[in-house]
């Protein structure tokens, strides 16, 4: 249908996701059947190791990189959402269910709790009617606007699988020079680690 270029996008991402298939297993697949259109490998690649082994391994045409870029001092996201990130173990990490009908990957704070206690948090009136379909569960936009602006108790904080690899909160400069540096590193080095 003429799209310049198609995002695979794996179950390590973060937020809505559309499949349960890890990224090594679903690109392969997708890169099989398409060849012309360019795909973009997205979900839990967070540095230039990975960036290469997906272009270099699985033939990727580029990445899309969300979590690692949260983490960023030009990231809008209040520091309450930078630092929650920062400090997430692997087991802080979970899906959960959105209004929207689809499983999200969450950070498992204050809120998301309430939500496997089967607290009820229906919200009273629907400000933003930003859903065609939406089972009022919970008001999927005000969450996310609370935890945008630091709201560590209410808001609801969407994240990578793989956020707990990741150690600083860095400029996107430093991200952009540390992707590339390693992905050198890989392209140069025959015993890569993703190669072993
Ligand atoms: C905080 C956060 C918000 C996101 N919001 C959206 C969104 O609104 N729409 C969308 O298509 N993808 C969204 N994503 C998914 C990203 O676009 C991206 O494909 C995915 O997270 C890549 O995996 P990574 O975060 O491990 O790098 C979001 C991801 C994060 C971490």
């Amino acid at each position: 249908m003429g799209a310049a270029a198609i995002v695979v996008e794996a179950k390590e991402a973060g937020g809505h996701l559309g499949t349960d298939i890890a990224l090594r297993d679903l690109f392969p697949e997708i890169r099989k059947v398409v060849k012309k259109v360019p795909l973009i490998a997205a979900g839990g690649i967070v540095n230039g190791t990975e960036m290469a082994e997906m272009m270099d391994k699985y033939g990727a045409d580029g990445v899309q990189v969300a979590t690692r870029f949260v983490m960023t001092k030009e990231c809008s996201v209040s520091d309450t959402f930078k630092q929650a990130m920062l400090n997430a173990t692997k087991d802080d990490v979970t899906l959960i269910h959105s209004p929207v009908g689809l499983p999200g990957r969450a950070l498992k704070t204050p809120f998301v709790r309430r939500m496997i206690d089967k607290e009820d948090l229906k919200t009273k009136e629907c400000q933003y009617k930003c859903l065609k379909k939406c089972d009022h569960f919970y008001c999927i936009s005000d969450r996310l606007i609370k935890a945008c602006d630091g709201d560590f108790e209410n808001g609801l904080f969407f994240t990578g699988e793989n956020v707990y690899k990741i150690k600083d909160i860095l400029t996107v400069k430093e991200v952009f020079d540390q992707f590339v540096s390693e992905a050198e590193a890989v392209y140069k080095e025959p015993n890569a680690p993703y190669r072993s």
